[in-house]
This record gives C-alpha cells, structure tokens and sequence, in this order.
C-alpha cells in the first residue's frame, strides 16, 4: 500500500532530488509539500518546491510556512545552494501556492487521517513540524512515523557540532524528538555512504529519461564536492531520507536515544545520539546506520526515469 506522506522541505539542490525520487516512486502517496525557511530563504524555498512539484507532474498542494525558527532569526546556507537554492537552476515556475500556512494544512490533514496512517518526512529545519506537535499534540497519533535528515553523532557541517538542520531550530527538533511517536534519523554519516559523484550523474543521464531526470542531472551537477569528506562528490543528504520510506531493505539502524542541544553555547544544535546506550535512556529513534549505495542510486534512477 502506498504510504500517505507529507514531505517538509527547504529546496534546496538535495531536496530537489528527495521530492523527485519521492513523486517518481509508487511506494508514496503524496499528500502535501510545505516548505520551511532553511537553505535560503522561504520565498525561495517555497517557489522552488511548486516549481519542482511540477516538474515532477504531481497535483500535490504545496503550502508554505515558518520563514525563521523558534527561537532564533532566518540563518541561510545559500553558500552551499546557491541564491535560487537550486544551483543557479532555472525551473519553469510552478503553479500558485495553496493558500494559507503549512502547519495549518498538516493539521488538517492529520484531523482527517486514521491513527497511525501519515508518514512525516522533514528534510529541512524542523519548525514546521515542532510548530504541529506542539500545537495539536493529540494529532501525533495519526502519525506513522517520522523520518528526518538531520543531525550527526559525530562531526556536524555547519559549525563542528551541529548539522545544519538540527542548528538552524534545534528547540523545534527537541519537540520532534520528544513526541513519543517512531522516528527515524538520517544522519550526516548516513548520508555521506549515498554520495552523488561525476560518475553517478552520468550514469543518471545515461537513462535518458524526460524534463525531470535532465533538471535533476543538472541540479547534481552543480552542487560542490564536499569539502568535509574530501571527496569528488557529495552527499545525497535528503533523498535519503526519502529512500527509507520508500525502500527500506536498503539500510541497516538500531534504535537508540537520542536529543538535540537547546543550549546557547558552541554545542547549540548538536544531536546527542547514545548509539552505545550509555546513557540507559529509552530509546527514541531509529538511527540508520547503512544505505546501500549502489541500490539508493538504482532506486533513484528508476523514480527519475518514471517521471515525464
Ligand atoms: O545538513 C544537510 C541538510 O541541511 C539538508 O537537508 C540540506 O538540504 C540542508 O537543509
Ligand atoms: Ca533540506
């Protein structure tokens, strides 16, 4: 049964791909896309993905919503996207977006689900989300499971404690955390087995494929290797994300308990994840641990080549 699943995002050159991977594989139900401050700013982030729910040929209603975090002013990584967010990619615009605020069109949509039937899958910083739970948190029920790209139980990417979604709202991530419902976490070092390198994307290209398969190879093509793995590529951070939901027998995870830092020091953002148990702290997440490279990348292919 295709899962019904809300996608949050903040497009951003990897959330390009995990929205495509997402509207090209059978295994999701689309239901809604909301777009949070993030990569760049939400203007930006909430134009890119109507443009990207487009070109992926979906119908989905795209809702935007926290333009800055909790506790702390809009902090962008253009650096990395690029000031279009996508690489300097130009996409044919996307239709208006649905009218009103994303943590407004999650709840609704919760409100009408059955108890554990909504997959919610946050790709960018976690406000949107935090701001649901904390507003409604009986709706957590209608929740399946929650999958984020976030965090790292080592080094971070934006400063050498935090991962840049879990820094950019790290108090709205400790109330995902803490909802008591299943939660999956892709990290930076699951993250940096899926890498995208020269070699992939031509292999990506090679499928031939249509509008959105070439629009996904050019995204890629864009993106800079990755500095902190020293690599000639880089990491396929969201899609990952996305690749849990939609084949999960291609990674291995263990569930452990994890919790962010809310502090205001140089550890703010940091994810605490006690994969060793030291704590004795009940287990909250489930941490993936492996991703099979070559079957995330042929998993990737076959969703780009059913898009138009
Ligand atoms: O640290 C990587 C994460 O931050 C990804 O979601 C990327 O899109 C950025 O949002
Ligand atoms: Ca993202």
């Amino acid at each position: 049964m295709p899962r019904a699943t809300i996608i949050d995002c903040d497009p951003g050159t990897d959330d390009a791909i995990a929205l495509l991977l997402a509207m090209g594989s059978p295994e999701i139900d689309l239901r809604l896309v909301t777009a949070v401050g993030g990569n760049v700013g939400l203007g930006i982030t909430l134009a890119n993905a109507r443009a990207l729910v487009a070109l992926g040929g979906s119908a989905v209603p795209v809702v935007g919503g926290a333009d800055r975090a909790l506790m702390r002013p809009y902090q962008e990584a253009a650096y990395v996207h690029g000031e279009n967010g996508l690489g300097g990619v130009v996409l044919p615009p996307g239709p208006p977006a649905a009218p009103g605020l994303a943590v407004d069109a999650m709840r609704a949509l919760l409100r009408q689900a059955a108890p554990d039937s909504v997959t919610l899958v946050g790709i960018g910083p976690a406000t949107n989300l935090g701001l649901v739970l904390a507003a409604e948190p009986e709706l957590a029920g209608r929740v399946a499971e929650i999958v984020l790209m976030t965090g790292a139980w080592a080094e971070g990417n934006v400063t050498p404690a935090a991962e840049f979604n879990a820094w950019n709202d790290p108090e709205a991530l400790q109330i995902v955390l803490s909802c008591g419902r299943p939660i999956t976490l892709a990290t930076l070092e699951l993250t940096a087995q899926a890498v995208c390198t020269p070699a992939r994307i031509a292999a990506l290209r090679g499928l031939g494929g249509g509008a959105a398969l070439r629009a996904a190879c050019a995204i890629e093509a864009t993106v800079p290797p990755s500095k902190r793995l020293g690599i000639d590529g880089h990491p396929e951070h969201d899609a990952c994300a996305v690749a849990w939901v939609v084949a999960p027998q291609l990674f291995t995870s263990r569930m452990v308990f994890a919790e962010v830092d809310c502090g205001n020091g140089p550890g703010r953002g940091q994810t605490l994840i006690d994969r060793w148990d030291r704590l004795k702290r009940t287990a909250n997440v489930r941490l993936l641990e492996t991703v099979d490279a070559e079957g995330f990348f042929q998993l990737l292919g076959q969703a780009l080549t059913r898009l138009a």
